[in-house]
């Protein structure tokens, strides 16, 4: 399901310091299952080796000493046409304003324009150099340029510069080119124009101005929903409450803290969603007070008075029973005791399509850890999965999703 899993990316480099970082891209690149072929311009040689990524890719890396090889009557044309995505990263200006003008005097550049301008196929494009250059009219005159003919930039970022400024100039990290890129090539799932709704992470209830009461979900289940519902070419709305994880490129992010916000942000994202999938912990109950001012801690002992939570999936149910959306609601269900019993009574009651009961009391499966377990129920089936990764466990709900909602 990986989009990158079996793709041919054509990896251009060019003379910038950010050449290190692309030896990261091109290992990440090969660790997802990509085929990765680099090509080195002589610049960008001074800086790091082909075999730096001749070692991290396990295919050739090329430079332009190759243009005058055996093959040289094809290379830059057998290239092109074998490659999924070409991307350029670092692309230094030079290489920039060669693109912009369709100057191939070396085989990176060559091999460019016998790609194509990104609207047949993605030409991606992030740039690294000082600030002022990358403001020059003549640089971006060619950025607009590469755009308009079907090229997408990524970045550059504000960051520490080799020339010592802070400054607009800096390569995307690779892990987020690496985002792009996925994003880019999951364009042709079978989640293709249909909107998924996916909450996560343990909702914050105020007590008073430095305090709340939470729960132990970190959200990587649910971001890894997510992502999966991403690779599969969906639309994705991610609701989520504070995490430490980065979301993945290309979700519509919304930032929610309460109960209360989680319910409002997805009775608006649920208009006309396909898919809603609550992997959030929600709070059931919240303080009936929130203090105006911080709770100082006096003599006798402090008693809390707590009120109930809405149900957001039942507010859901309420909500489609008249508008039809979303057409498939999945929900989660935490349990320590009784998995099954407990999952079976939360699909019924909540009006779910489906539910994935987890045991957050094993060792390696629920909050926090990167591995889990779960039961996959409908109202006809169930699928128990093994132990796995949450994005293993995500493409599964995803799966099953994408099943059950064309039968
Ligand atoms: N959920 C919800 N609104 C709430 C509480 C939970 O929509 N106020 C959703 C969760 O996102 C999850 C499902 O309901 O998809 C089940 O949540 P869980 O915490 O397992 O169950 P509860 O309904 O809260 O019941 P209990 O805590 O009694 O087990």
């Amino acid at each position: 399901m990986n989009p990158l899993a079996g793709k041919s990316i054509l990896l251009g480099i060019t003379g910038s310091i950010a050449a290190y970082k692309a030896a990261d891209l091109a290992s990440k690149l090969a660790q997802n299952g990509a085929k990765v072929n680099t090509i080195l311009t002589e610049a960008a040689t001074k800086f790091i080796s082909p075999l730096t990524f001749q070692s991290v890719t396990g295919e050739r890396a090329y430079t332009d000493t190759d243009l005058w090889g055996n093959e040289a009557h094809v290379l830059h044309v057998g290239l092109a046409h074998h490659a999924d995505l070409m991307i350029i990263a670092p692309a230094s200006a030079t290489t920039m304003a060669k693109l912009a003008q369709g100057n191939a005097d070396n085989l990176l550049t060559l091999t460019a324009l016998a790609y194509g301008t990104g609207h047949e196929q993605p030409l991606l494009i992030a740039p690294a150099m000082d600030a002022g250059m990358f403001g020059h009219a003549a640089t971006q005159a060619n950025v607009q340029t590469l755009i308009m003919r079907g090229a997408t930039f990524i970045g550059p970022e504000e960051g520490h510069l080799a020339s010592g400024l802070v400054a607009k100039g800096r390569m995307t990290e690779p892990i987020t080119i690496l985002g792009h890129i996925r994003h880019t090539l999951a364009s042709d799932g079978p989640l293709l124009g249909k909107k998924v709704v996916v909450t996560a992470g343990g909702t914050q209830e105020d007590l008073d101005p430095v305090r709340y009461i939470t729960n132990r979900s970190s959200g990587k289940q649910g971001y890894a929903v997510a992502q999966a519902a991403l690779d599969a070419g969906a639309a994705v709305t991610l609701i989520t409450t504070p995490t430490k994880i980065t979301p993945p490129v290309g979700v519509e992010l919304v930032p929610v803290r309460h109960a209360a916000e989680m319910l409002k942000a997805v009775r608006l994202a649920i208009q006309e969603a396909e898919v809603l999938i609550m992997a959030a912990a929600v709070a059931d109950f919240r303080p009936a007070q929130v203090a105006a001012q911080k709770i100082k801690k006096g003599t006798e002992p402090l008693a809390l008075s707590l009120e109930r939570t809405v149900d957001i999936l039942k507010e859901v149910n309420a909500v489609r029973q008249t508008s039809g959306f979303p057409k498939f609601v999945v929900g989660f269900a935490a349990e320590t005791q009784d998995l099954l019993k407990n999952a079976q009574n939360k699909l019924q009651a909540k009006g779910l399509d489906m539910i994935v009961a987890n045991d957050v009391s094993a060792p390696e499966a629920g909050f926090g850890v990167e591995t889990n377990r779960v039961t996959i129920l409908t109202a006809t089936d169930q699928d128990d999965l093994h132990l796995q990764s949450k994005l293993e466990v995500a493409e599964s709900i995803i799966h099953k999703v994408i099943r059950k909602m064309t039968i």
